[in-house]
């Protein structure tokens, strides 16, 4: 079952208008929230985005956080206590007809479902993947979860179409994230990660790491971060709502360190799934 405007319905009734904004402009935002153990993963943070995202563009939040609460927890009830991811999205709605300004008086558009996250591979967590960089040929407002995704489907497309697993997006000389994903590097031991501004997506993984540093007293930094030492990083991390912590070990055909995941990668890991299994298990 699925969530639209309001029902639960089986997938294959969720219909919407060819009209819908969404569908026409890409004039919508979007969430990725995961739930461990049928529990909501940093929903508060995500919502927080949400609404943030909402309100760059001008959309009304058509629910409460509570109503968000309930309407999500109601998903993920019906994969157990799987790992799942949930997807929502809200557009700006069905207009009469086809114009780029916002026209009045339309009702959003909520769509929301949940699939299970499959879980990561020892064999891949050991290897690592690859990575390539290319120029970020995205717009101005990459803090905004858009559901405008072209450009990142066009760079995770031709990552793929060049044997590595994400791109690493580079603007003015300077690492960003990845097409999909935070970036994280470790240089002479520190954990270092782009500073949030529009350039990239505030991710809730992100801040998770951060906090996790701080917690361990891992030294951490926020700062803009070269592309030459990006190239020179003893360990280049990948982080996201599904791929949690994913560790780099080639990038555009050169192995990163040496070649294996790294030793603060594999401490951290280690802290993250701490963290969710104390989330598992009940806590806040
Ligand atoms: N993407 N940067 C970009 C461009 C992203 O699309 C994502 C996540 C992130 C990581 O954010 P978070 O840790 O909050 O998931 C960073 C989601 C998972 C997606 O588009 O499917």
């Amino acid at each position: 079952m699925v969530f639209l405007n309001g029902l639960m319905l089986p997938l294959e009734e969720a219909k919407i208008s060819v009209l819908d904004r969404g569908f026409l402009l890409g004039d919508g935002v979007y969430e990725v929230i995961p739930a461990y153990g049928g529990r909501l993963f940093r929903l508060e943070q995500h919502l927080q985005r949400l609404q943030n995202s909402l309100d760059a563009i001008r959309i009304d939040n058509p629910y409460t956080n509570d109503e968000w609460t309930r309407i999500l927890s109601e998903l993920i009830a019906q994969g157990g206590n799987a790992d799942q991811s949930v997807y929502l999205q809200v557009t700006r709605g069905v207009a009469a007809k086809r114009d780029h300004a916002f026209p009045h008086e339309v009702k959003p558009t909520v769509f929301a479902m949940s699939n299970p996250i499959p879980p990561l591979t020892d064999e891949l967590l050991l290897q690592g993947i690859a990575a390539i960089t290319l120029d970020d040929i995205r717009w101005q407002r990459c803090d905004i979860k858009a559901i405008t995704l072209l450009a990142n489907a066009m760079l995770r497309q031709q990552a793929h179409d060049e044997g590595a697993a994400e791109a690493i997006l580079i603007k003015d000389g300077h690492a960003i994230e990845g097409a999909a994903s935070n970036l994280f590097i470790v240089s002479n031991g520190t954990i270092i990660t782009p500073p949030k501004s529009s350039h990239l997506l505030p991710g809730v993984t992100r801040d998770l790491v951060l906090e996790l540093a701080a917690q361990h007293g891992l030294e951490y930094a926020e700062r803009a971060i070269p592309e030459q030492e990006l190239s020179q990083a003893s360990e280049i991390w990948l982080t996201s709502s599904t791929k949690e912590i994913l560790p780099v070990t080639t990038l555009n055909q050169q192995a990163v360190g040496d070649g294996k995941p790294g030793l603060v990668w594999h401490r951290m890991i280690d802290l993250y799934r701490q963290y969710k299994q104390q989330l598992r298990n009940g806590a806040e």
